[in-house]
C-alpha cells in the first residue's frame, strides 16, 4: 500500500517528531523519541502502561509542551501551545477518556468551541447538516439531536470522531479507542478508520490489543520506559515479536486451573429484577450462584445488564423484585457499606467516577476503604508512615509505576490508575470479588498478572464473579461461564467444552 513510497525527503511525512523529551517530577516520560507519520497511514503506538504513549500524543496535540525536540508538520517546523492551535493545523485527538458534555446534544457537542459560532443558535442547523453529510460519508450513524449522556459508549465515540472530522483533521490521534468497545463496534470502527485514510488522512492508533494492531495498522512504533525501541512495518512482524519488544519477554495468556473443591454458595441471586437509569427493566428474573473456589464468568454483549448486575450485588442499585444472598444471609437492598463489611470487594467497570479520587495521592487511594481502621489509624491517630510503607509494598507487588506513592493519582498513566484499584480491592481479602472488565486498559504483562490473581483468589477458596465483554478473558479465567442476554441467563457453559460459535449465538439471544 503506502509502504512503497520513498521516505526521507519529507514529502510524504505529515508529522515528524524529532528527539522529543518530556520530564515530569522525577519521571522521564519521553526520552528523545523520534516518530514519523506518513500520509494515508495508520500508525500504531504500542507500549506497556506508563511507557509514554499518551504523553507523546499530548505533546503533538499541544496539551503539554516538550522539554526538548521539535515537531514538523508537512515539513514545516511548528509549535503548538494549545489544542486549539493543533486543531487549526488540522490535528484532532480522541482521548483515553471522552471529553464530551453529557447534558448537551450531539450537534451542540460538535459545535462547542467552533470559531464561527457567534450566532450560536442560527448556526446549529448548519452544523447539523454537515454532521449528517459526514455521518453519511463515513457510515457513522447518529441521531444529531440525542443527548450525549443517553448514547452508548460506541455512539459517544462516533460523536468524538465526527467532532474531529468536522474540523477537517488531516491527522487523527486515537488514544485507546477500542478499550471500551464491543467486538462488533471494533469491526465497525475499523471500517471507518480505513475510510478516513483512503481520503488521504492519517491516523495514530494506540491500543494494548495486539491482534487489533496487526489488523489495522501499516506501521508500529514500540515505546518502553519513555524511549522508542523500534518502528516496524506491520506486515513484516508478528504478535509475538511485538509482545517481546514491549515487555522484553515472551507472554502467554494461557492459565492453569489447579483443581479445588468447590465449597458453599457465597453469592446467590434468586429471580432478581431491577430497572436501568431510564427506568426500564434491565434484569429480568436473574438467578445464579457463585460458590467458594470458583470463578464464574458473565459473558455477553455490553449493555445486557452486566453493569446493573454488579450494582445490585454491591447495593448501589435498587432491586425491584427477587432476593440476593451473601454467605447465606439476605442482603437485598442493603447499604453498600454493610455489604462491603460482609466481605465484598468490587473492581468496578467505571473506575474513574466510582473507584478513585483523582485529587488524592496513590497512598490515599490505596487506603481509601480502611484509612480509619488499624493498622492505618489507631485510637483516632493516623499513622502516615504505616500508610506509606503499605502503599510502597502494594506498588511493588502490583507494579504500579509513575512518580511514587505521594503522587496525585491523576498524574499516573491510565493503566497504572487501574492497577491501584485492583491492588486495593484484591488486598482486602474478600469472600466475594466482583471484577468488571478488570484488564481494560492494561498492557499484556499486567493483564496476565491480574488474570492469574483472579484464579489465585479462587484457588484460595474465594468466590469470584468476573464480568467481561472480552470473550478471550472470560474463557481463559472462568470455571463456568454464564451468557447474559437482555438481563437473563441464556446459557451456561464450561470453557473447555464450548465452541466460539455456540457462545456467539447465545450472546445474540438465540436459544438452543
Ligand atoms: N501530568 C503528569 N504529571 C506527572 N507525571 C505524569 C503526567 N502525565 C504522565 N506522567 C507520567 O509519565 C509516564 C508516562 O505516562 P503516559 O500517560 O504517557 O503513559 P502511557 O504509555 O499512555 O500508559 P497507559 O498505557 O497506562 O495509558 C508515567 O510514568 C506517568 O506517571
Ligand atoms: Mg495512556
Amino acid at each position: 500500500m503506502e509502504h512503497e513510497r520513498t521516505l526521507g525527503d519529507g514529502e510524504d511525512l505529515v508529522i515528524e517528531m524529532r528527539k522529543i523529551s518530556k520530564q515530569f517530577s522525577g519521571v522521564l516520560a519521553n526520552d528523545e523519541v523520534d516518530f514519523t507519520l506518513k500520509r494515508g497511514e495508520i500508525h500504531a503506538l504500542l507500549g506497556e502502561n506508563g511507557a509514554g504513549k499518551s504523553t507523546l500524543m499530548n505533546i503533538l496535540y499541544g496539551l503539554y509542551s516538550s522539554d526538548g525536540g521539535e515537531i514538523l508538520l508537512n515539513g514545516e517546523k511548528k509549535e503548538f501551545s494549545s489544542p486549539n492551535q493543533a486543531i487549526q493545523n488540522r490535528i484532532g485527538m480522541i482521548h483515553q477518556h471522552f471529553m464530551l458534555i453529557p447534558t448537551l446534544t450531539v450537534v451542540e457537542n460538535v459545535a462547542l468551541g467552533l470559531k464561527d459560532q457567534r450566532f450560536y443558535r442560527l448556526n446549529l442547523k448548519k452544523v447539523e447538516k454537515r454532521i449528517m453529510e459526514l455521518s453519511e460519508l463515513y457510515g457513522l450513524a447518529i441521531n444529531p439531536w440525542a443527548r450525549v449522556g443517553e448514547l452508548s459508549v460506541g455512539e459517544q465515540q462516533r460523536v468524538e470522531i465526527l467532532k474531529v472530522l468536522y474540523r477537517d483533521a488531516q491527522v487523527l490521534i486515537m488514544d485507546e479507542p477500542t478499550a471500551v468497545l464491543t467486538p462488533n463496534e471494533v469491526t465497525e470502527l475499523f471500517i471507518v478508520l480505513r475510510d478516513i485514510t483512503k481520503r488521504g488522512n492519517s491516523i495514530i492508533f494506540i491500543s494494548h490489543k495486539l491482534w487489533e494492531v496487526m489488523e489495522i495498522s501499516d506501521r508500529v512504533t514500540v515505546l518502553r520506559d519513555g524511549r522508542r525501541i523500534e518502528t516496524v512495518e506491520t506486515s513484516l512482524t508478528t504478535r509475538e515479536k511485538l509482545a517481546e519488544m514491549m515487555v522484553g519477554r515472551e507472554v502467554i495468556l494461557q492459565y492453569d486451573h489447579p483443581p479445588v473443591r468447590v465449597g458453599a454458595p457465597i453469592l446467590q441471586l434468586e429471580d432478581v429484577h431491577c430497572a436501568d437509569d431510564k427506568g426500564l427493566e434491565v434484569l429480568r428474573s436473574l438467578s445464579f450462584s457463585v460458590c467458594a473456589g470458583e470463578v464464574v464468568g458473565i459473558a455477553g454483549v455490553d449493555g445486557n445488564g452486566q453493569k446493573e448486575l454488579a450494582e445490585v450485588v454491591h447495593g448501589l442499585r435498587h432491586v425491584d423484585f427477587g432476593k440476593i444472598f451473601f454467605n447465606r444471609e439476605e442482603i437485598t437492598n442493603k447499604k453498600p457499606r454493610q455489604i462491603i463489611a460482609r466481605g465484598l470487594a468490587h473492581i468496578p467497570e467505571d473506575r474513574h467516577s466510582t473507584a478513585i479520587v483523582m485529587d488524592f495521592s496513590v497512598t490515599e487511594n490505596l487506603t481509601l476503604m480502611n484509612f480509619d481502621s488499624p493498622p492505618f489509624t489507631t485510637y483516632g491517630m493516623r499513622h502516615s508512615r504505616v500508610c506509606t510503607e503499605y502503599a510502597q509494598r502494594m506498588s511493588d507487588l502490583y507494579d504500579i509505576r509513575g512518580g511514587g506513592v505521594t503522587e496525585e493519582i491523576r498524574n499516573l498513566s491510565g493503566g497504572n490508575q487501574q492497577k491501584v484499584v485492583i491492588a486495593r480491592e484484591l488486598d482486602r481479602n474478600p469472600d466475594l470479588l466482583i471484577a468488571a472488565q478488570p484488564s481494560r486498559g492494561l498492557d499484556i504483562g499486567a493483564t496476565e498478572f491480574i488474570q492469574k490473581q483472579l484464579i489465585a483468589e479462587r484457588t484460595k477458596g474465594k468466590a469470584v464473579l468476573l464480568i467481561s465483554t472480552d470473550l478471550d478473558e472470560v474463557l481463559a479465567v472462568s470455571d463456568r461461564v454464564l451468557i447474559i442476554y437482555k438481563g437473563e441467563i441464556m446459557k451456561e457453559i464450561i470453557p473447555s467444552q464450548a465452541s466460539f460459535e455456540e457462545i456467539g449465538l447465545a450472546m445474540a439471544g438465540v436459544r438452543d
